[in-house]
């Protein structure tokens, strides 16, 4: 039935492709690398860099001969470090066999080094600890994963290319968002990286593209026959791209308030996705074809400007703190922690189809999901309900990865009853492999090591994305800010988004 149909969807291997992966990585493997974590005291160092190298110490991906620096301004021994990655170990192999001997073999490969980011002669004798580990290998691979604050971004940048550059082979660097708040400030910080380092040797992350879902989006559109047909306006009724999390800001106000929603997630997170559910086929799979096909369609966006938002912030409600009890958050703060938004893409495949998108904290589920809503079927002879005239195409991101299609169809039995059915790929019932799904942040950290760039974000991909929101942002902020909406810590974020989509003759999915 229903799931047989949709086997359709379950990709063949494609076999020569994954023998060049597999390839990459064994001929990746042979080499030595240093990796120096930078800000290895901090936040994500400890949720997610720490616990995706291991991951991918565990599944034996990380180059056989390796070592790991953390490094950050505040005292540490090497045990006291190791002590610290031991605790935050949080990720997904804890519970694999052999878990503990393989955390006994990774941990003395870890060590920490004390130095402030700006220091070039911290950064020196940074390079001389890598450098003894290399002497004797003959390549000096290095990885700089900056953890740290954007503040700290440029010096750290310097201090390495000064200081500690490989000498016998290449340096890369993983660079996290936010990359600057607008586009002003992100070309003044490219102009400072890129004194530093060529295009080449820029890692900028955005974890989203590490996600399973949002890799198989081109899979989806570009490998099957039943979608490529329908994928434009004569068919689509609207798109909606949608972010919730059930916790606010908890711990990250100094961050958040500065930032706001619309940076965090949409500028980011939420603009890759639609890029790749929008774009043309690119020419092949290579990084550079994918990135042109985005920035192309992202050129064609319409940018946005107040008008097209909702905003809104949320207040304390069932026993849980608003966001005005952080600290760190100023009494008048207009930072927006919910935002929905229209997009327009005039284009020839496009014109006239709305991309609602919608991301918020302290909501009311943790979700992250695509829907395609498609156009009801002409010359209805059922006169279908109103409410399930529309045949919509599910993504789920997360959690608990699926793609689903919702149909009309016949209830069994001695009945011509209507229902929306669903036709269901669920990851978990599909895959045995879906139980070992990798973090985003294992497949993008591996990814960096094998110099593949196809995952990371572009300089002009960046330009572009702050063309769109940069009218919007300035206007959101200032003198003149509008006073977001509140909405209930737990709830489904302001009514006034609900009413938004109503006014184009839409509902949120
Ligand atoms: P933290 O605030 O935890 O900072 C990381 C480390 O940097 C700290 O442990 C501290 O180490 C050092 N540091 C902090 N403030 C300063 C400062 N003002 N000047 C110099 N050094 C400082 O940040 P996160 O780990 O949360 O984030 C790191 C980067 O990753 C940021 O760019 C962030 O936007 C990005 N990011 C974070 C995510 C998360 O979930 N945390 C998610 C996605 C992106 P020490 O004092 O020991 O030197
Ligand atoms: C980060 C944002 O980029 O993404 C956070 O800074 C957010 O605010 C996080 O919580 C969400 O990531 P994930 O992978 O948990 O959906």
């Amino acid at each position: 039935g229903a799931s047989a149909m949709l086997s359709g969807l379950q990709l063949d291997t494609q076999k020569s492709l994954m023998d060049s992966v597999h390839k990459r990585t064994d001929d990746c493997r042979k080499e030595p690398i240093s990796i120096v974590v930078l800000g290895a005291s901090g936040d994500l160092a400890k949720k997610k860099t720490f616990p995706a190298l291991f991951s991918l110490f565990y599944h034996d991906l990380l180059p056989d001969d390796f070592q790991i620096v953390g490094y950050a301004r505040r005292d540490m021994s090497d045990d006291e470090f190791r002590e610290l990655i031991l605790g935050s170990l949080t990720c997904r192999v804890l519970d694999g066999r052999k878990c503990s001997e393989k955390m006994d073999q990774f941990l003395p490969r870890c060590r920490y080094h004390k130095g402030s980011y700006a220091s070039e002669e911290d950064m020196a004798s940074l390079d001389k600890l890598t450098a003894d580990f290399e002497e004797q290998r003959g390549v000096s691979n290095r990885l700089f994963y900056l953890a740290v604050p954007p503040s700290v971004f440029e010096d750290a940048c310097h201090s390495i290319h000064r200081a500690a550059r490989g000498a016998k082979g290449w340096t890369r660097v993983i660079v996290e968002k936010p990359f600057g708040r607008d586009l002003a400030s992100y070309v003044h910080l490219q102009a400072s990286l890129s004194s530093s380092f060529s295009e080449e040797e820029v890692y900028r992350i955005d974890h989203y593209l590490g996600k399973e879902l949002v890799q198989n989006l081109m899979t989806l559109r570009f490998a099957n026959s039943i979608f490529e047909p329908l994928w434009n306006h004569h068919h689509i009724e609207s798109v909606q791209i949608s972010f919730k999390e059930p916790f606010g800001v908890e711990g990250r106000a100094g961050y958040f308030n500065d930032f706001g929603i619309v940076r965090d997630i949409m500028q980011n997170h939420l603009l890759q996705a639609l890029a790749l559910l929008a774009m043309e086929t690119p020419v092949s799979l290579s990084g550079e074809d994918i990135r042109n096909e985005k920035v192309k369609v992202l050129r064609q966006v319409k940018p946005l400007t107040i008008d097209d938002f909702v905003l809104g912030q949320y207040k304390a409600a069932n026993g849980k703190p608003g966001y005005f009890d952080d600290d760190g958050v100023p009494k008048n703060s207009t930072t927006p922690t919910f935002a929905s938004c229209v997009f327009h893409i005039p284009n020839r495949r496009w014109e006239g189809v709305p991309f609602l998108m919608r991301a918020g904290k302290a909501l009311d589920e943790r979700k992250a999901e695509i829907v395609i809503q498609f156009k009801p079927a002409p010359g209805d002879i059922f006169n279908v309900p109103e409410s399930m005239k529309s045949n919509c195409l599910v993504i789920r991101v997360q959690p608990d990865e699926a793609i689903y299609m919702k149909i009309i169809s016949k209830a069994p039995g001695l009945t011509s009853r209507l229902e929306q059915a669903r036709l269901n790929l669920f990851y978990r019932e599909a895959w045995e492999e879906s139980k070992d799904i990798p973090d985003a942040y294992e497949r993008l950290i591996l990814d960096a090591i094998q110099g593949e760039k196809s995952l990371f974000i572009r300089d002009d991909e960046l330009r572009v994305a702050w063309q769109i929101f940069d009218t919007a942002l300035k206007q959101m902020e200032g003198d003149r800010a509008p006073k977001p909406a509140a909405y209930n810590y737990g709830s489904a974020g302001p009514i006034e988004a609900e009413r938004q989509a109503f006014k184009l003759g839409l509902q949120w999915i």
